[in-house]
């Protein structure tokens, strides 16, 4: 299945980007997505990480959690946008997104993918509740979920440590009575136009 954005596409985690991930996650972007934290991960253990993933998912019926690959309208991969994981009871989706080519930061793409994962969440999925974790240094997601519409729920203070200096973990929601569709934000943000221009 393929999500078609205007900037972007979100598409299966595939083997193109499996094999990009080890030089993702050993990239300045798992800090930022991570909240201060970038482990060296060695390809070995990526590798055994990918195989139980696919062998938790060949094993159980449920929804864990729906990962895909954000990549450019011509087909270059830039990192991972999904939903991290489920919690089915609550019909509630934790998202994720890390685009691991920084000269796409700041453009539009992660909040056109944003917009698709959303849409996808409530119309398919059928959730009640699309939330994430931030921290209060990552402006750009700050920035992102005030655009967007979610609400800022949950301040949990001084929870992250990066470079030395404390952080806030914030939280945001967004419930699906309160989102307007995808065509109505598009609209909203000017986002056609932006692309056109
Ligand atoms: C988070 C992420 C997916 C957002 O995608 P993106 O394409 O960079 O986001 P967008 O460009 O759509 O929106 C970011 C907004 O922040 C603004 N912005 C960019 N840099 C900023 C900064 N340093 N301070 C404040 N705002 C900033 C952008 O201008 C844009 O707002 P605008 O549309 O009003 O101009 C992407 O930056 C990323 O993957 N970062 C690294 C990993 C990460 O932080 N993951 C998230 C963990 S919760």
């Amino acid at each position: 299945m393929m999500l078609e954005g205007l900037l972007v596409d979100l598409v299966p985690l595939n083997k193109p980007f499996r094999e990009l991930e080890h030089k993702w996650r050993n990239h300045v972007a798992s800090w930022w997505a991570s909240g201060g934290e970038w482990p060296i991960t060695t390809k070995a253990a990526l590798e055994r990480q990918q195989a139980e993933w696919l062998e938790w998912k060949s094993n159980n019926e449920g929804v864990r959690g729906v990962p895909f690959g954000i990549q450019t309208k011509d087909g270059q991969p830039l990192g991972y946008f999904g939903i991290n994981w489920i919690a089915e009871p609550h019909r509630l989706a934790m998202l994720g997104a890390k685009i691991g080519e920084p000269e796409y930061w700041g453009g539009g793409y992660g909040t056109d993918a944003l917009l698709l994962l959303v849409d996808y969440a409530f119309d398919w999925l059928d959730i009640r509740k699309c939330w994430l974790m931030t921290t209060s240094m990552n402006d750009r997601v700050q920035r992102q979920m005030e655009k967007v519409g979610f609400m800022f729920e949950v301040r949990q203070r001084k929870g992250a440590l990066a470079e030395g200096k404390w952080y806030d973990w914030l939280a945001y929601g967004l419930m699906r009575e309160e989102w307007p569709g995808r065509a109505a934000m598009l609209e909203k943000l000017g986002l056609e136009a932006r692309v056109k221009a």
